[in-house]
C-alpha cells in the first residue's frame, strides 16, 4: 500500500550529510523522501522532509517491508561507510556495508519490482590520474578499500539480470561534495570529521591549530552539496526515461589547492588559521578536477551554488549555527 499521496523516493542514508540535502530537494519538487538509515553516521535531527524508518540495509526482510509499506518510485542509495582511512583498518566492513548491502538492497528491488535507482559513488574509484580533467571514460583504479568497495557496487549494479528489460540505474561519481544548504536547515555533520573544509572552518572559529598535510598544493573539485543535490533529481528524471546503466561525474570542471580554501576561508570569516605542515598524506593524489560534459549533455547538469565564495559562505553559516560537538581530533 502506498501510504502517502505524492510519489515515494526511499533515499537510504537520508539521514546524513548529502542525503538529507536530497531529501530537501525531492521534497521541494513534491515527492516524499522516504530516509531508510541506521543511524550510525546520520543524525535524525536532518531528518525534516519525510519519515524516516531507522534500521540496517542490509536486512533484506526489513527491506522488503519498507517497500511493501511505501511502493517507492525509486531509490537513491546514499548510505555507507565514508571514511578512507577507516576503511584500511576496517576493509571487511567497507566491503560488506558499501558493497554486499548494496547486493542486498538491489536484490530487494527486483523481487518488490522497484525499476530505478540512483547511486552515490565517488570520484575516488579514478585512484591515480594524470589527466588534466578526468571523463568517466579513464579506467578506474580504487586505491584503499573505501573506492574499492564503492567500485563494486557500481559493478554490482551493471550485472543486474538482463530479463529486467525496465531496469534503469544513473551511477554518479561525486568529486569533493562541500557546503550547505543555503539557510542552514541542514548541512555538514561528520563525527569525527575528516573532511577539509569543515575542519578549517572549525578551527577558524575555534581559534585552534590547523594540519596542512603537505605543502597546500592538493588540488580538488568542490561541488556544493545542493548542486549534487539538484543531480539526484535530474538523475531521477533520466532514469525514469532511460533503461540500463549510466554513470556520470558531478563536480564544477573546476579545481582549487588546499592553500586556496584555506585563504578563502580566512577572508570570509574574519580569522587567521593557526597553519601547521605535516609530511604528505601516502596516497593522497596530487589532482582530482571532474570533466562533467557527459552530466552536461545528457542531463543538463548545471552546478548553480559551487564557486568556492558560496561554498565556504554557506558552511560557514552551518557551523556557526549547528551546536552538535563534533570530534575535530581524527
Ligand atoms: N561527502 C563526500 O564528499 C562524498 C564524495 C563522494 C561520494 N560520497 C558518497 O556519498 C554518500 C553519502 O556521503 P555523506 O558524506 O553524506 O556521508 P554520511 O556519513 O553523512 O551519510 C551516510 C549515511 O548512511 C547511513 N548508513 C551507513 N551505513 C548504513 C546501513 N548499513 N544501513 C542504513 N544506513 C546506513 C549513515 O548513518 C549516514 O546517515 C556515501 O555513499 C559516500 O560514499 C560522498
Amino acid at each position: 500500500m502506498n501510504i502517502t499521496s505524492k510519489q515515494n523516493i526511499i533515499v537510504t542514508g537520508g539521514a546524513g550529510y548529502i542525503g538529507s540535502h536530497i531529501c530537501k530537494a525531492l521534497a521541494a519538487e513534491n515527492y516524499t523522501p522516504v530516509t531508510l538509515d541506521n543511524l550510525s553516521g546520520g543524525f535524525e535531527k536532518l531528518v525534516k522532509w519525510g519519515p524516516l524508518e531507522v534500521g540496517d540495509i542490509n536486512n533484506k526482510i526489513w527491506l522488503t517491508d519498507i517497500f511493501n509499506k511505501y511502493s517507492p518510485l525509486a531509490i537513491i542509495h546514499c548510505a555507507g561507510l565514508i571514511s578512507v582511512e577507516e576503511s584500511t583498518k576496517k576493509p571487511e566492513i567497507y566491503f560488506r556495508n558499501n558493497f554486499h548491502a548494496t547486493e542486498i538492497l538491489l536484490d530487494a528491488m527486483r523481487k518488490a519490482g522497484v525499476k530505478h535507482i540512483i547511486y552515490s559513488s565517488t570520484a575516488s574509484v579514478y585512484g591515480n590520474v594524470t589527466e588534466n580533467v578526468i571523463a568517466e571514460k579513464q579506467i578506474t583504479s580504487p586505491q584503499n578499500p573505501y573506492a574499492e568497495s564503492k567500485l563494486k557496487a557500481e559493478n554490482a549494479i551493471h550485472k543486474q539480470p538482463k530479463e529486467q528489460n525496465d531496469f534503469s540505474a544513473v551511477i554518479l561519481r561525486y568529486f569533493n561534495a562541500a557546503g550547505a544548504d543555503d539557510k542552514s536547515e541542514t548541512g555538514e555533520l561528520h563525527n569525527p570529521e575528516t573532511h577539509l573544509i569543515p575542519l578549517a572552518i572549525i578551527a577558524a572559529l575555534n581559534g585552534t591549530e590547523f594540519t596542512i598535510y603537505g605543502d597546500g598544493s592538493v588540488v580538488r573539485d568542490y561541488v556544493h552539496v545542493s548542486d549534487i543535490a539538484n543531480a539526484h533529481l535530474l538523475a531521477l528524471k533520466y532514469s525514469i526515461s532511460n533503461n540500463g546503466v549510466q554513470t556520470f561525474n558531478i563536480g564544477t570542471g573546476q579545481g582549487f589547492s588546499v592553500i586556496e580554501v584555506v585563504r578563502t576561508i580566512e577572508k570570509l570569516s574574519g580569522k587567521t588559521l593557526n597553519l601547521k605542515f605535516k609530511e604528505p598524506r601516502a596516497g593522497d593524489v596530487p589532482k582530482l578536477v571532474a570533466d562533467v560534459t557527459k552530466a552536461t549533455e545528457l542531463m543538463s547538469y548545471k552546478p548553480q551554488h559551487s564557486s568556492l565564495n558560496n561554498i565556504i559562505k554557506t558552511a560557514i553559516a552551518w557551523h556557526q549555527m549547528d551546536s552538535l560537538t563534533i570530534n575535530t581530533t581524527l
